[in-house]
């Protein structure tokens, strides 16, 4: 199922990371958008920095691709420590923390990426490292066992999530500030485009990147990707610039509309509108009915659905709006219309 929302998936493919490598902004000038967390987090960082002390930990929280784990490579670069990262799944014991923890250097940054995921028993040994830099070690079993307390250097934590309800709240408490990362403005969009195209050394037009902008899922990824593939067509079809009419027939090619939905989008669509008379549906039944997984509609599809207003979640479950009916060319029916 995943086929279907191949180009603009936010989630990283093995082909993303050197896009994502390549194009990751170094310093704040290049981190388009986002002014709220990047004014806060500069007076944060700015506070630890005069204090002389390591900054509070931070927790990053939003969809794929918006730039949470570009944020954490930046404070680390603007702090000037190293960073260090991993995630959640990939801590599999309490000893892989600890092997973490005790090699970082006074003030590094520790960033965990999908920190929801990190298993209880390493959890639990982050508590006392976040608060007080230390670590309670449990050596041998039973009634022999004993505790052993380790210091360790005065460190930031960065976690990152894409699902905070899933993040336990004894965690939550613990970081000093959290942030959200919400969808870009599609002028930001725009500019991380022209951004991406000057690193590319690809001339674009600038009513190619509006196309391209509004086919991105207001997603820096998806953009960047979205360019790429059209950079390709471009080099195959055309003279190697990016124009509107390359980018028509390449984003046409590879069926992303006009607003960015793929076939993936659209059947979700479809199938609240004519399985379930428009809806409302529950997520188990919408997710049985499109052979899709639950997470990737809650954490994908759903998202910018809402956000086009094709879609509104009520306590029922999810209905199509009459925006969505209009976008597939299909009647909105009058019953519907008190919903
Ligand atoms: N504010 C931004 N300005 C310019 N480019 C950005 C910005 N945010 C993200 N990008 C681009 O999008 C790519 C993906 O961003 P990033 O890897 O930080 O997302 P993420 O939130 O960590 O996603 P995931 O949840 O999948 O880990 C980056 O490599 C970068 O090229
Ligand atoms: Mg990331």
């Amino acid at each position: 199922m995943q086929m279907d929302l191949k180009q603009t998936s936010p989630k990283p493919t093995e082909e993303d990371k050197t896009l994502d490598q390549t194009l990751r902004p170094k310093i704040w000038e290049e981190y388009v958008g986002q002014e709220k967390v990047k004014r806060n987090l500069r007076v944060i960082i700015e506070a630890a920095k005069k204090r002389k002390e390591p900054v509070e930990h931070l927790l990053f929280y939003g969809g794929t691709g918006l730039g949470k784990t570009t944020l954490s490579y930046i404070i680390a670069n603007e702090i000037g420590v190293n960073l260090r990262i991993t995630s959640g799944p990939a801590i599999e014991k309490a000893g892989d923390l600890a092997a973490i923890l005790t090699n970082l250097s006074e003030g590094d940054v520790l960033f965990i990426d999908e920190c929801h995921r990190i298993n209880k028993i390493c959890e639990e040994l982050l508590y006392p490292a976040m608060e007080d830099y230390k670590l309670n070690l449990i050596l041998g079993r039973g009634p022999m066992a004993n505790t052993m307390e380790i210091k360790i250097p005065r460190f930031t934590f960065i976690g990152a999530t894409t699902r905070i309800a899933l993040l336990s709240s004894p965690l939550r408490s613990r970081f000093g500030a959290t942030f959200q990362l919400d969808f870009y403005e599609i002028e930001d969009i725009e500019r991380i485009i022209q951004r991406s195209s000057r690193i590319l050394g690809v001339q674009t037009t600038p009513d190619a990147i509006k196309i391209i902008a509004k086919r991105s899922r207001f997603t820096p990824r998806v953009a960047n990707r979205l360019l790429k593939r059209v950079r390709d067509f471009a080099q195959v079809e055309g003279k190697g610039e990016i124009t509107k009419e390359i980018v028509e027939s390449a984003l046409g090619f590879l069926e992303i509309d006009e607003e960015g939905l793929e076939s993936g989008d659209r059947r979700i669509l479809e199938v609240i509108i004519k399985k379930f008379e428009g809806g409302p549906a529950g997520l188990q039944a919408l997710a049985a009915a499109t052979s899709e997984e639950e997470d990737t509609i809650l954490e994908i599809y759903e998202p910018y659905l809402m956000q086009l207003g094709f879609i509104e979640r009520t306590p029922r479950g999810r209905t199509a709006t009459k925006l969505a009916y209009q976008h597939l060319g299909m009647k909105y029916p009058g019953q519907n219309a008190l919903l």
